[in-house]
């Protein structure tokens, strides 16, 4: 696979080319995800969960996401590899530029953070000390105490417009990817048009540019359940390297998320 970057994503948002998107946590899956050409590889802090066995992602540290960050870096030097910034990891610009700085040591092409308009300020200051972020919107799951659980984000007006506008305010900060979880699809739609940067989705409908799974969703395997909005694509082929291969295909057709993965 050619070496991914931004500036490929954001030519693929023009030309209306959509794309793919896991997480990836080792080396063996990440060079199984490069050999079948997945363009963008994230280190979720989702491993508190799927790979520890937490039951959030709260517990999982820095130093736990700049490991995972190398060992996925050296099974897929090509892909556009985002690492998650972990729970209290980025409370201040400061925090955020010094956290930020190990996972880009480790391999990271770009950050994601979790938040609204009050990460506007962090995102200006890492952007312009060389990090580039991406800003996950929606259901964040940091902040599943504040919310009350994993619920779908967004439903009401008020929020609705909010949300919007934080889109803007973060890539007008210098967000290069905007990451939307669990909204409803014609919010997402929404998002997705107001904005030049990529929209990656995820239980947001097919109309985001982009969509990422959680890679033990994607086959099958998580701990506890699988979302409604993923599927198990391991189960309709039978074969590690086919389910990525349909997964990838289905995001490019736009035929997944189908209706009956979509939120409304
Ligand atoms: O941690 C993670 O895997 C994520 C995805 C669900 C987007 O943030």
């Amino acid at each position: 696979m050619k070496k991914v970057t931004i500036s490929d994503l954001m030519k693929w948002k023009q030309e209306g080319r959509k794309f793919a998107t896991s997480t990836a946590y080792d080396a063996s899956f990440a060079q199984l995800f490069e050999s079948e050409e997945m363009p963008v590889l994230l280190v979720g802090d989702s491993l508190g969960m799927v790979l520890q066995g937490q039951s959030d992602t709260l517990p999982v540290t820095i130093e736990d996401i700049a490991y995972h960050t190398r060992c996925v870096r050296a099974g897929s030097p090509n892909c556009l590899l985002m690492a998650d910034m972990p729970f209290m990891s980025y409370a201040t610009p400061e925090q955020a530029c010094e956290n930020a700085a190990k996972l880009m040591r480790a391999g990271a092409n770009m950050v994601k953070i979790e938040g609204g308009d009050w990460l506007i300020d962090t995102v200006k200051v890492l952007t312009e000390r060389a990090v580039p972020v991406c800003a996950h919107l929606g259901l964040t799951p940091q902040s599943v105490h504040i919310l009350g659980g994993y619920k779908v984000q967004g439903r009401e007006q008020d929020k609705a417009e909010r949300m919007v506008r934080d889109a803007i305010a973060l890539q007008a900060a210098g967000a290069q990817i905007i990451l939307l979880e669990c909204v409803p699809r014609d919010l997402a739609a929404r998002i997705t048009e107001v904005c030049d940067v990529p929209v990656i989705g995820i239980g947001a409908g097919n109309m985001t540019d982009g969509q990422v799974l959680v890679m033990h969703d994607m086959f099958g395997i998580s701990a506890n359940y699988i979302p409604k909005f993923s599927k198990n694509f391991l189960a309709e082929t039978g074969d590690l390297r086919k389910a990525v291969a349909m997964y990838k295909d289905e995001v490019e057709r736009g035929a997944f998320p189908s209706h009956a993965h979509t939120i409304a």
